[in-house]
């Protein structure tokens, strides 16, 4: 049986459609969703789900090792940011090497970095007058979307697209794809 871990700080639309995709898989469980947003509208996904939500809060992110000490326990095989926004501390970086990977709403290294979530992304390729888009699956490292890529997926991008229909279209490659990279990933060897 493998494990996963999720950390999710938002709507949980990713943490939802995952946690589908593993339903009924006797291989799979989704053993715990992090967050650090008491109220996020992933915990009421969760609840939904009947995921068991564990909430800690910055302050105790950066200066304990609380998050780092209940990780260890769980003992998941991959932890999976799922629209978590903030930066992940070293300790939990290096103490789960190649079991860490996050979702990025575009391609990268085009616009990331700290600040980039969200529809900040978009607008921001709408800005651009970019012609594709896309999703970044990749490995976290302790800077802000720049651990080794695993996987991207584009999309086309038309004139008439609004920043909203970029998001749409980005959604539905995370929908599609982040479950199966996940799957992947645990089953690799
Ligand atoms: C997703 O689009 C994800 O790629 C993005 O947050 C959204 C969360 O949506 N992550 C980032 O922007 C990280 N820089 P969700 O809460 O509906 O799953």
């Amino acid at each position: 049986m493998k494990s996963i871990v999720l950390f999710a700080s938002g709507s949980g639309s990713n943490v939802e459609n995952i946690a589908h995709y593993f339903e009924g898989n006797p291989n799979v469980s989704i053993a715990c969703v992090f967050t650090n947003k008491r109220d996020a509208f992933v915990i009421d996904r969760c609840n939904t789900l009947g995921i068991s939500v564990f909430y800690f809060n910055k302050h105790s992110f950066y200066t304990t090792a609380l998050v780092s000490d209940v990780l260890k326990c769980i003992k998941p095989d991959l932890i999976v940011l799922a629209g978590f926004l903030l930066k992940i501390p070293a300790e939990i970086v290096q103490g789960f090497p190649n079991k860490l990977i996050n979702i990025h709403p575009a391609l990268l290294p085009k616009h990331g970095g700290k600040g980039m979530y969200g529809m900040h992304v978009h607008r921001a390729v709408k800005k651009d007058n970019a012609t594709e888009s896309g999703i970044t699956i990749h490995y976290v490292n302790e800077y802000y979307d720049e651990g080794a890529i695993i996987q991207q997926y584009r999309t086309g991008i038309s004139e008439q697209d609004s920043a909203e229909d970029i998001a749409k279209k980005v959604q539905e490659l995370e929908h599609i794809y982040y479950p199966k990279v996940i799957e992947e990933l645990l089953f690799k060897d």
